[in-house]
């Protein structure tokens, strides 16, 4: 079914060419094209620039079609995580077969912990070469959300870019929402780089600052592979963060402090580093303490423009964020919604295979602070899984930014599930980043600067400084029998205990006996 002329009138503004204007349905209409067994690759990067009417038309569709004993399931390939009218619906619906790259929807985590879900936790930036080296199989259809479609056909990403630039560039089917909620100033703020290659063709990437453009503000697409085009007027959808709890509060207090002393000794210039901020709460409250810090004239490279990079950018502490995505609270989203305008030139919005590029995190020297579940005291750090084989949400960009940046720092509170959980243990249940990927770990208790240090200084410096003290004396009593015990006294471990306040956890209820 297409839409009415009087709706279609009303979206004009926003669908400027014939040949789109033509393409023009509702979404039910266009989510019967897709298929079973498609592979889809979807728009969206935590709650921005996702697709919001045809993954729940979708969903619908899965539903009846699952009711009369047709096992319909498709393949999900985002840019990162999304929002619950796309993730949600469709896992709820037990549509999605396949997932990736991140996730941090309830439903889809249950299906993936489960087991009926396959998911494949991927680094951000290697999402789209991955799909060009052709191991991830066909792309059947792209559905990507954009703000608008310009009289010349181009296309203006919306308020994440993520991976689109490749699902528009591999898709067989294009099927586009064009969201009139996302403010029109989002015109000239991308910057789409289409110099990537595989190897051997790769060529240096050329950007040397954060705020170089070295591409085009608009998506190029064939349009005779679109078929549907979708108007939408739905607004983006993230959790609001959390107020910065003590334990936030605590650990941007250490980091400011150890800031302070870097560029004090003159290993960082008074303006900092590009910042790269992860995602959730603790590093929502860091830049927090950025506002009230003595630095000046911020630069940031990095991921996610979250409600605290928003805040340094209003009091102009901050002159410049590039990123892939925003990833705002609904207050700051409309906040940014309505004044664009004022911000559009010192946002630029990437493919996240730019803003997460390895060459340029190492390049640009990015400080690197991004959240963890669990460290070790040698510094290696698991985000992912909950008691090793629990995954919470994915990796992320944390591996594109750590290994590469100039300052790698990880952080979490010190204890979590009201205490029964101790975030510094003796050895991590996952690793996702090695110890010398890790240079420096914070929690609420205090900072441990492992520049430098062998292992057994490493786990001195952690247990020192970043344990709670209910579990401190516990873990310096491992490590005491570590050194005596253990096979090499390297790296010290009792490869019988190492993971024990895990189990003890898994059986109890507790890490602490
Ligand atoms: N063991 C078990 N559970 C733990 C835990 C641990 N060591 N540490 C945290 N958790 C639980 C928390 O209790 C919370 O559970 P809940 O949702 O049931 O309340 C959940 O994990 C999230 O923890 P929270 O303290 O709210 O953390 P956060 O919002 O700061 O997120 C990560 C922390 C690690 C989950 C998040 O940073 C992440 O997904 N990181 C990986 C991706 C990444 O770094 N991306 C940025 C790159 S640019």
């Amino acid at each position: 079914m297409t839409i009415s002329a009087t709706e279609s009138a009303a979206t004009n503004a926003r669908i400027a060419h014939p040949d789109y204007q033509s393409k023009v349905m509702d979404a039910a209409a266009a989510a019967s094209l897709i298929k079973s067994g498609d592979a889809v690759g979807m728009s969206g990067f935590t709650g921005a620039g996702y697709p919001k009417a045809v993954p729940q038309a979708l969903a619908a569709q899965i539903e009846e079609a699952q009711a009369k004993g047709d096992n319909f399931k498709i393949r999900v390939l985002s840019g990162a995580s999304t929002g619950p009218e796309l993730d949600g619906a469709l896992a709820k619906a037990k549509g999605i077969d396949f997932r990736l790259p991140y996730n941090s929807d309830p439903i889809a985590r249950e299906q993936i912990n489960a087991g009926t879900m396959q998911y494949v936790d991927m680094h951000l930036s290697q999402v789209a070469p991955a799909t060009w080296q052709g191991f991830l199989g066909p792309l059947d259809v792209a559905l990507v959300e954009v703000s608008a479609i310009l009289p010349d056909g181009s296309i203006v990403p919306s308020s994440s870019v993520g991976n689109n630039k490749t699902w528009l560039d591999r898709a067989d089917r294009i099927i586009l929402e064009v969201n009139s909620w996302q403010s029109a100033s989002l015109e000239g703020m991308h910057d789409i780089y289409y110099g990537t290659a595989l190897p051997p063709n790769r060529v240096p990437i050329p950007l040397v600052r954060p705020q170089d453009r070295i591409g085009q503000p608009t998506f190029r697409v064939d349009p005779s592979k679109v078929v549907a085009v979708v108007p939408t007027d739905i607004p983006d959808r993230n959790a609001p963060f959390k107020a910065p709890d003590d334990a936030a509060l605590k650990i941007a207090g250490h980091l400011m402090q150890f800031f302070a002393h870097e560029v004090k000794v003159g290993r960082l210039p008074k303006e900092l580093l590009p910042i790269q901020s992860g995602v959730g709460n603790i590093a929502n409250a860091v830049l927090h303490g950025l506002l009230d810090s003595p630095f000046e004239q911020l630069t940031s490279f990095t991921e996610v423009l979250q409600d605290g990079m928003l805040e340094l950018l209003a009091a102009d502490k901050l002159t410049m964020a590039s990123c892939t995505a925003f990833s705002l609270s609904p207050e700051a989203a409309e906040m940014l919604n309505n004044d664009m305008a004022r911000y559009r030139d010192r946002i630029i919005l990437r493919p996240q295979e730019i803003s997460n590029h390895p060459e340029l995190v190492r390049r640009l020297g990015c400080l690197a602070m991004n959240g963890m579940i669990e460290a070790d005291i040698y510094g290696n750090v698991n985000s992912t899984h909950l008691m090793g084989s629990r995954i919470q949400n994915g990796i992320g960009g944390s591996g594109d930014f750590a290994r590469n940046a100039y300052i790698s720092i990880f952080m979490a509170p010190s204890t979590a599930k009201g205490g029964k959980i101790s975030t510094i243990v003796p050895q991590v249940s996952h690793v996702d980043h090695i110890d010398q990927d890790v240079q420096v770990i914070v929690t609420d208790q205090g900072l441990a600067d492992l520049r430098g240090l062998a292992p057994k200084q490493r786990a001195e410096k952690v247990i020192a400084n970043c344990v709670h003290p209910a579990y401190r004396d516990m873990l310096a009593d491992y490590y005491a029998r570590a050194l005596h015990g253990s096979y090499g006294k390297h790296s010290p471990s009792l490869l019988n205990e190492a993971l024990s306040w895990h189990q003890r956890f898994v059986e109890t209820g507790s890490m602490l006996p």
